[in-house]
């Protein structure tokens, strides 16, 4: 059964990106490009609200926690899961806004002022860190870093502060973001901030969010829990009535990566292989380099989808993709991606069908792919993983057309993007 459109989710094609939520407050704190908006998750809250009058609002690939956030704004009781550690350290930290302002203004002045007294140290950083901050910029980050962790108690100011500090690395660095989150540390630009300044008006901003958002508090319980979405240890059978999600696409996008500037800057990772055991190994298959690096077998990886109506879709698909590959210099494990994506999603939906309460409705953002020009389509594959993992029924609704502008795009298959709506 198709599920009815509003004229909110109609608009959604011209808001639908995170951008829109660096002028919201607290989803400001740090800019995720790959999120969405907070607005729309909010539309989709407020249109299903009957869904979590008992039951909680879940989003099973959290992200920086824009549903979580946007559930509490709703006074919904209302859950995520995030499975790369960093990303999930920022999202909940993003949900400590209501602690005591004075504190955290107590304690980032005092990180301030310890900080900027500290004569310039000599510090070791990882190579990208120093292509990507100019040496004054490095060794004043550096002081704050070290001031921090000083202060560090685990507690919920120094988490507000250690998020103010991440929330900056960006605007400070003289490198350039990709489309998305990649650093390329080759690409300058003109607009940089100076560290204490940047770090002075992102606390004063996230004070004046915090202050904002008490004042309105409808407290409900709300938690960021870092966890696999194929597993959803976290969360209780039978307890979600409502999913707001977009999970990884099968599209060669690293969320491992994502976060590698932040992550260098804190000594979490120092190179490649760090980065695959610190943060990718955790998450949904959905990049070459995942599925190369474990070495995967597309047999086994069939094996797993055997069951499900797609086994032979899927197959003559990744049949294509082994043999594109052998015309492509970059040789990407294109195959062997697709195989484990779907393997993967099907966990999770398993997963979800566990914890969702009969009758629950799930609205999954996705978009579809063509690695090497072989269409994926990804929607209705989910959407008949969804089915076979004991979902009633599914419709897709496109809000927009992708690649179908660029001149350098990589194939010329039209893709899409839209709301994957289930239902059961
Ligand atoms: C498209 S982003 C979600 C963004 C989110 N809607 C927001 O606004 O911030 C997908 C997220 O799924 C996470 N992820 C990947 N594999 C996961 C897994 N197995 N379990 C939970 N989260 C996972 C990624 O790290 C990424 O943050």
């Amino acid at each position: 059964m198709a599920v009815p459109r509003t004229k909110l989710e109609r608009s959604m094609s011209g808001q639908s990106t995170f951008l829109s939520n660096m002028s919201l407050p607290v989803h400001g704190w740090y800019r995720f490009p790959a999120g969405f908006s907070a607005k729309w998750a909010r539309s989709v809250i407020d249109k299903h609200r009957e869904s979590t009058d008992r039951l909680a609002l879940l989003d099973p690939f959290a992200g920086v926690g824009t549903t979580v956030l946007s559930g509490e704004d709703a006074g919904v009781k209302a859950y995520g899961v995030e499975a790369q550690p960093f990303i999930q350290k920022i999202a909940a930290a993003k949900l400590l806004w209501h602690t005591d302002t004075v504190a955290f203004r107590d304690a980032a002045q005092a990180v301030v002022g310890q900080a900027s007294g500290r004569s310039p140290r000599r510090y070791l950083y990882p190579k990208l860190i120093h292509g990507c901050f100019g040496e004054e910029a490095l060794s004043d980050l550096n002081n704050l870093r070290h001031t921090w962790e000083e202060m560090d108690d685990g507690g919920p100011v120094a988490k507000l502060t250690w998020l103010a500090l991440v929330g900056i690395l960006r605007s400070c660095s003289s490198a350039g973001t990709a489309p998305w989150q990649y650093v390329l540390p080759s690409k300058t630009k003109s607009k940089v901030l100076a560290p204490y300044d940047a770090f002075n008006l992102q606390v004063r901003k996230m004070l004046a969010d915090m202050t904002l958002w008490q004042m309105t508090d409808v407290r409900c319980d709300a938690n960021i829990f870092l966890d696999d979405a194929r597993l959803l240890n976290t969360i209780a059978d039978d307890s979600v009535g409502l999913v707001i999600t977009s999970p990884p696409y099968a599209n060669n996008y690293d969320y491992g990566d994502a976060t590698r500037l932040e992550m260098s800057f804190f000594g979490e990772v120092t190179g490649w292989g760090d980065l695959h055991e610190k943060a990718r190994k955790h998450l949904i298959r959905s990049c070459s380099q995942h599925a190369s690096i474990e070495k995967l077998d597309l047999n086994r990886l069939l094996d797993e989808l055997v069951g499900t109506t797609l086994v032979g879709e899927i197959s003559s698909v990744c049949d294509a993709l082994a043999e594109q590959r052998l015309y492509h210099g970059g040789k990407k494990d294109y195959h062997l991606m697709v195989a484990a994506y779907f393997a993967d999603m099907r966990k999770a939906w398993r997963s979800l069908r566990r914890v969702c309460a009969s009758g629950a409705r799930a609205c999954f953002v996705v978009g579809d792919s063509a690695p090497y020009g072989v269409y994926v389509p990804t929607d209705r594959w989910l959407g008949e993983l969804a089915l076979d993992a004991g979902f009633r029924d599914y419709s897709f609704e496109k809000i927009r057309d992708r690649n179908v502008k660029w001149k350098n795009r990589k194939h010329d298959v039209p893709l899409k993007e839209g709301f994957l709506w289930v239902q059961g």
